[in-house]
């Protein structure tokens, strides 16, 4: 697994050369700008990668990933990512993908002082307790652990929906639908935790609706 700092280069160099066999304009092709579908949210860790889990190719996503996916209103980096996939890119996807065995999700579930993290760790520990009776109830530390990553992107993919850029963007052409997985990279699949957002919003509809119940009537109607 171990890499020296020049391999990286050598490697490049390899891929370059690949890329042109396949295409020579490939990366005419590439500077000519981007158009991706899809903005993908995840963990930094160095497992959960976007491209490769996805199987898709450089253009084809964009990308924003910090430790253990959170979006947070206060976060510029995220909201900023987020309003530019919106409003410029117009993706037609906001997926939130966590990853069961995520450190951070773990250092959250621990009661400890974790210094310059505690104030990141608060957006999960927030998470747990919000859903804190139904964490409670499951014994099973594993299994406790693998909710709390679950329940985790479902208010992510929240803290998306709440954002006025969304709802807007939403209003005018149905998308982005904003969708909540998991990556178990203990057999490399995604789940599609078919959150059901429809059901959750009529909850938190008068809230959170930034758009004089517009949005809200144009989800209800389906
Ligand atoms: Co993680």
């Amino acid at each position: 697994m171990s890499k020296s700092y020049e391999e990286i280069f050598k490697n490049n160099e390899i891929w370059v050369k690949e890329m042109l066999n396949q295409d020579a304009n490939y990366f005419e092709k590439l500077a000519s700008g981007q158009n991706p579908e899809y903005l993908y949210i995840g963990c930094s860790d160095s497992r959960a990668t976007a491209e490769e889990i996805m199987g898709l190719q450089p253009g084809e996503v964009f990308v924003h990933r910090n430790i253990s996916n959170v979006v947070n209103t206060l976060d510029m980096n995220a909201t900023a990512v987020i309003q530019y996939a919106v409003d410029n890119l117009k993706v037609k996807h906001i997926i939130v993908c966590g990853h069961y065995g995520c450190g951070g999700i773990k250092a959250a579930m621990t009661p400890e002082d974790f210094g310059l993290l505690n104030p990141w760790l608060r957006n999960i520990r927030d998470v747990y307790r919000l859903h804190q009776s139904e964490l409670d109830s499951i014994t099973d530390e594993q299994k406790k652990y693998d909710r709390l990553v679950e329940l985790n992107v479902q208010e992510q993919c929240i803290n998306i929906i709440k954002m006025a850029c969304v709802q807007e963007r939403y209003l005018i052409d149905e998308y982005p639908i904003v969708h909540g997985w998991v990556f178990d990279m203990k057999t490399g699949k995604l789940i599609d935790l078919k959150i059901d957002f429809v059901k959750i919003l009529k909850n938190i509809q008068k809230i959170y609706d930034l758009t004089n119940s517009n949005w809200m009537k144009s989800i209800k109607k389906k």
